[in-house]
């Protein structure tokens, strides 16, 4: 299992150094575990002059799987587009293929009292967002910022192809097949012909899974959904954009984005795994940060890529029985509860391994 490791930006040398402790206890163990490091995003651009340089490119094509921190942080704010540290994270997914982005976003019961929502509403939430990553107004062509009539006007383009729009239905079909059976496809084809497209080739997929239950929504009436009654949702599915605002959405209805993994995924699951928060500028280098969501993120490696579903499971057993045991990173912190720090978390976490 080689396995390229991007520490990345802010807090996300930090939190992958605790998640690579993890990869070492379980290489100890018996698994055939290879890592290398590189760099992306701000710290690529400081070395480099590029966010995503081709060194990293070459290792991460060469490896079964990525492990990500995170990208971005105030300094490079001025820099041109092209080496902002996003621009990284664009790049890898878009030159790895990586058009499948699952985001689950559960509420673990220890943690419910995060949530800004009523306890009943959230108790119990288990949802999985698949996300198309490499499409959509993100890749769009032609884009820009140009003088037209004398005033300057900024375009993008929305545009999905069948192809696209078939292939990650299908993820999600057989996302949901293995869960609850339902899935609701996310557009706004009251309005956008591009996600007109998208409800009709959606429907056509169905017809292939008979048994999993499809349903359609429109973007805005989803969004106020998953705040009114999110748990009526067990797969959802969209594109890159409403993906990117809906996931947001539903990571926060859990109250602790420091807990949420994701993987992004090509054809032949081959993947890239990060938490799904950012690089946290703000309390980056205080051993503050939450290692947890990187931790869990490296189950979904194990499981997603890597077949190793036994492994998988013990590093998310060992993470409930931290919650179970009481500690807690800042983020998730409660009135006594055993406060501890990003590298004391990843020692709890090691010794329930
Ligand atoms: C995400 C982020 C990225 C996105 C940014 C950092 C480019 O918000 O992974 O959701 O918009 O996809
Ligand atoms: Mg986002």
């Amino acid at each position: 299992m080689k396995i390229a490791v991007l520490g990345g930006d802010g807090i996300g040398p930090e939190i992958v150094a605790q998640a690579v402790r993890v990869l070492d206890a379980l290489r100890t163990d018996g698994l055939g575990i290879e890592l290398e490091c590189g760099l992306i995003g701000g710290c690529a651009v400081d070395a480099t002059g590029e966010p995503y340089p081709d060194a990293t490119h070459r290792l991460a094509s060469q490896a079964d799987a990525v492990l990500l921190g995170a990208v971005g942080g105030p300094q490079y704010d001025a820099l041109p587009r092209e080496q902002r540290p996003e621009r990284g994270l664009l790049a890898i997914r878009k030159k790895l293929n990586l058009f499948a982005n699952l985001r689950p976003a559960m509420l673990y019961p220890e943690l419910a009292n995060a949530s800004s929502l009523k306890y009943d509403v959230v108790a119990g939430l288990d949802i999985m967002i698949v996300r198309e990553l490499t499409g959509d107004i993100y890749f769009g062509e032609p884009r820009g910022i140009e003088i037209r009539h004398g005033e300057r006007v900024g375009f993008n383009t929305m545009i999905y192809s069948e192809a696209e729009i078939r292939r990650i239905a299908h993820v999600a079909f057989q996302t949901a097949a293995k869960r609850q059976g339902k899935l609701c496809s996310v557009d706004k084809m009251n309005v956008l012909e591009c996600t007109q497209l998208w409800r009709d080739v959606v429907a056509e997929v169905a017809k292939e899974y008979p048994q999993v239950a499809l349903s359609h929504m429109l973007v805005d009436n989803a969004a106020m959904q998953l705040v009114r009654n999110p748990k009526q949702f067990d797969v959802m599915v969209t594109g890159n954009m409403f993906g990117d605002i809906l996931s947001d959405e539903a990571s926060m209805l859990t109250g602790s984005i420091g807990m949420l993994p994701s993987a992004s995924l090509d054809e032949n699951n081959k993947g890239l795994y990060e938490p799904i928060h950012g690089s946290a500028p703000d309390i980056a280098g205080k051993d503050i940060a939450n290692p947890l969501a990187t931790i869990l993120s490296v189950a979904m490696m194990l499981r997603h890529t890597f077949n190793q579903e036994v492994a998988a499971k013990r590093i998310e057993n060992a993470v409930k029985k931290v919650l179970a045991a009481s500690y807690r990173t800042k983020d998730i912190d409660e009135a006594g509860m055993k406060s501890v720090g990003t590298k004391a978390m990843g020692d709890v976490v090691l010794a329930m391994l």
